[in-house]
């Protein structure tokens, strides 16, 4: 397995991609499925760059606490910045399947795009359940790969390059197995709604553009041993340029939020 490194250049490449218009949206709707109140205590699980850690410590404000956990520490130093002026705010470095908290010292918790980095979600999903107090909320946001439309010129070729960016996660195919992973757990699955990142035409400052250069790079670092040859990844490059240049180009990917409660 080959999964992605969160390092410095990762910070810089997700928070330019999570600044687009599709993932402050996404942002907005986890925040309206999540509804972070005054004083509540809220841990986010792979916080990342921290840019929803920041709305969800506002929310809370400065008679609540937001606790922001990642196992990388390009992760947590971006995060620990981002949140530095609010005093409600802690990032600390750690991993999803072992939580370093005492039981129900949360009364809610969200993880967007993480527990599908995850080889132990029944682990994981236990720590989650111990930490929450009776009653807490849950909200998990993961991709289904297999919920792709993007359009090209070779399909089989735009398989084959998917089918080794699937390796980038420990199952890209998460949401299909979240709500009984969830039960499994004691959790009780609330409501499940699709987020879509959608990009019917060409636009670089989007969910699409970044998952272009994110693939590409991914692809050609580890796509010898998919059987890519590196004129093959080229010619799937440009193919997109050309179905830009155009303007026949089409993205669309779904991702998967699920509120449950404890
Ligand atoms: C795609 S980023 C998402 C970041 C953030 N949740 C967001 O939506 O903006 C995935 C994050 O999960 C973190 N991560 C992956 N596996 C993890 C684990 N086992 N424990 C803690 N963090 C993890 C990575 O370091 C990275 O920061």
């Amino acid at each position: 397995m080959s999964q992605l490194t969160f390092d410095e250049a990762a910070v810089r490449s997700l928070e330019a991609t999570y600044m687009s218009p599709d993932v402050v949206a996404q942002r907005g709707r986890v925040l309206d499925l999540l509804v972070p109140a005054v004083g509540e205590r809220i841990l986010d699980v792979g916080v990342g760059p921290g840019l929803l850690a920041r709305d969800v410590a506002r929310l809370v404000g400065e008679t609540g606490r937001m606790v922001g956990l990642d196992n990388a520490p390009a992760m947590v130093a971006a995060a620990a910045q981002r949140l530095s002026d609010l005093p409600q705010a802690q990032v600390l470095q750690g991993d999803a399947g072992r939580l370093d908290f005492p039981d129900a010292a949360f009364d809610a918790a969200v993880s967007t795009q993480v527990y599908e980095y995850v080889p132990d979600m029944p682990q994981a999903l236990g720590e989650l359940h111990r930490v929450l107090r009776p009653g807490g909320r849950a909200l998990i946001l993961d991709t289904d790969w297999r919920s792709i439309v993007w359009h090209s010129s070779d399909p089989a070729r735009m398989d084959r390059v998917l089918a080794c960016w699937d390796a980038h996660l420990a199952d890209p195919h998460l949401p299909a197995r979240l709500g009984p992973l969830l039960r499994q757990a004691g959790f009780e699955v609330r409501r499940v709604e699709i987020v879509p990142m959608l990009s019917p035409r060409w636009q670089p400052a989007s969910y699409a553009g970044g998952m272009m250069r994110s693939i590409h790079n991914f692809v050609r670092a580890n796509g010898g041993r998919f059987g890519l040859s590196s004129d093959e990844i080229e010619a799937w490059r440009l193919d997109q340029d050309a179905l830009i240049a155009r303007d026949e180009f089409f993205f669309s990917l779904n991702r998967y939020a699920f509120l449950a409660t404890r």
